[in-house]
């Protein structure tokens, strides 16, 4: 590690660059399953850093790190008990700093994420507020209200939380507090200047501490306007027009924002943001992308897509356009900690690989999906088509978010039993939606051994036995693997960015995407499962073998300048 008071070469570049995140590939680390140091099951910050040599060969820019911050794990530690300190489970703040360091030093720079519509039931304030009398200060740092009924016993208002069940719960004096998401995650009231003076000493806090930015969870929630009478609503996303939710995508909430640009801009380089922000549609979501508020937000619709080449050349130009409208770039994302992997989805055989179906576009949230069953998976096409939708993405402008494991071409953990499950929304809505702990169970780095290398004490979730065929060992040796792919395609990657924009070349298929940057680098996706013929140029990665034409469900990258035709 650099221990001199000169920063070195990788630290000055991270600190005179302030349009990094343009275009930049950030790689999301789920701390308690990415790599446990000290065995006791719970991956931590001395296991992100020892990995940082792993991220630097992978060829990230940036890594956003889900919250570490003291939980009971109630919803995964977006249950914050504290938000300027780290979990004893997973570390401490002077370890923090170390990874921090670690990581500039290996030229990476780092996002923290940032939960600002709900803190946890143990965060200091709500136990002042339980012990404190309705109508009293400490209360209004949250919603609480009276309920309704002829005493009081029936909720404020008939919502439903995002995780099923009541979205109000009551406590012992008899009002009701709102979380839309478990109970033990009351929401904040961000009429109340305190809340917003908090916050603000939280960015500023982390900021101080070097990190680069912030990954802002439920950034279109803050806002609410409950005056009364509450409506009624059958599921939160009820009252559809822009703006017209009391709880959603409210306008005022840009206020808030543009209160959080003027510290981010207190910062050299600007400290950026990106908001997770469920709009109806993309034009409202770019507002959270705007440079006088958060500055980024994430596009979930190719996430939502079929495998298709209509849905995916629709999404790629309408939010290029929006993008360059906002002053923003834009995001693409195929996988989170929230939604079914993408190989996994690509190979369900009733579905084309959205992960917008069914009960989920009722309530607008990708993980509200039933788990697969384990005959409907066609594993081999689905990493197939993976690899060749991640091939596509990597290709185009604006900045892709991964996350931890699709460079193994990991599928869902379909196979875990009911009693090892966390995920609340398992538990409260039990039967119909499965949760999120397939895609979240502890990577494995090797082969064999305990937990796959993932720490000497086991894993908190169970990992299947075909783990050790996806391990970083196993696809180290492999030249063909998925995880070799990631490192060719995010080398090139920087090798061959370029502005901004790209134009379409028509290739009489309605199955088959070619695309050509301003530099002329070219990606060509074959979505069918016929073979077409290739594109002159020369090919310099595809996402699976490729002899004489292009084969379905394939991506290949040409060279920029090359004309000689034909397979690489
Ligand atoms: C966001 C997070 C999700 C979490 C929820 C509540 O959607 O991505 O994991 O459960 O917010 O904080
Ligand atoms: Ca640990």
């Amino acid at each position: 590690m650099n221990t001199s008071l000169v920063p070195d070469t990788e630290t000055v570049t991270l600190l005179i660059d302030a349009d990094w995140w343009r275009q930049a590939t950030v790689y999301q680390v789920y701390p308690r399953s990415f790599a446990d140091a000290n065995g006791d099951g719970i991956g931590d910050l001395r296991g992100i850093i020892s990995r940082v040599p792993y991220l630097r060969r992978l060829g990230v820019d940036a890594v956003w790190l889900s919250p570490f911050y003291p939980s009971a794990l109630a919803d995964g530690g977006y249950d914050v008990d504290d938000y300027r300190d780290v979990d004893p489970k997973i570390g401490t703040l002077a370890e923090f700093d170390e990874m921090v360091t670690a990581l500039h030093g290996a030229g990476i720079r780092i996002i923290v994420d940032i939960v600002p519509n709900h803190s946890s039931d143990r965060h200091a304030w709500f136990q002042e507020a339980l012990a404190a009398p309705a109508g009293s200060a400490a209360r209004d740092r949250y919603i609480f209200r009276d309920g309704t009924g002829e005493n009081g016993e029936l909720p404020p208002a008939d919502w439903q939380s995002i995780f099923g069940g009541p979205a109000w719960t009551r406590v012992p004096d008899g009002q009701w507090y709102l979380h839309l998401f478990t109970k033990e995650q009351p929401d904040f009231n961000w009429d109340n200047e305190e809340v917003r003076e908090d916050f603000r000493t939280t960015l500023r806090f982390w900021s101080d501490r070097g990190v680069d930015g912030f990954r802002v969870d439920v950034a279109h929630g803050l806002a609410k306007d409950l005056t009364e009478p509450l409506p009624s609503m059958s599921t939160l996303m009820d009252l559809t027009g822009p703006g017209e939710n009391p709880l959603f995508d409210r306008d005022e909430v840009h206020d808030i924002y543009a209160d959080w640009r003027r510290i981010f801009d207190e910062y050299t380089p600007p400290r950026i943001a990106v908001a997770e922000a469920w709009t109806r549609t993309a034009d409202r979501r770019m507002r959270y992308a705007s440079p006088e508020g958060l500055g980024q937000a994430f596009n979930f619709d190719l996430l939502q897509a079929d495998f298709a080449a209509a849905p995916f050349r629709t999404i790629i130009t309408e939010n290029l356009a929006l993008a360059e409208a906002s002053g923003s770039s834009t995001t693409w994302v195929l996988s989170n900690h929230d939604v079914q992997r993408h190989p996994t989805r690509y190979g369900l055989t009733d579905a084309d690989g959205s992960a917008d179906s069914g009960i989920m576009q009722v309530a607008s949230k990708a993980w509200l999906l039933a788990g697969a069953p384990e005959d409907e998976l066609d594993r081999a096409r689905g990493l197939r088509r993976a690899r060749a939708a991640t091939l596509l993405e990597l290709a185009l402008p604006g900045s892709a978010y991964l996350y931890q494991g699709e460079e193994l071409g990991l599928h869902e953990v379909t196979e875990i039993p009911d009693e090892d499950r966390q995920d609340p929304a398992f538990f409260r809505n039990k039967g119909v939606e499965i949760g999120r702990d397939g895609c979240r169970v502890p990577l494995p780095w090797t082969h064999a051994g305990p937990s796959f290398g993932f720490g000497d004490g086991g894993a908190h979730l169970p990992q299947p036995a075909w783990f050790a065929d996806f391990s970083v060992e196993a696809e180290d040796a492999d030249p063909t693997s998925t995880l070799n792919l990631y490192r060719e395609a995010l080398r090139l990657r920087h090798e061959l960015q370029t502005d901004e924009s790209l134009e379409w070349i028509e290739t009489g298929r309605d199955d088959v995407l070619h695309l050509r940057r301003p530099n002329g680098w070219e990606s060509v996706t074959n979505f069918g499962t016929d073979p077409v013929a290739l594109p002159p140029g020369r090919i310099v990665l595809a996402s699976g073998p490729v002899a004489g034409d292009l084969p379905g469900e394939t991506t290949i990258w040409i060279a920029p300048g090359g004309d000689e035709g034909g397979a690489a």
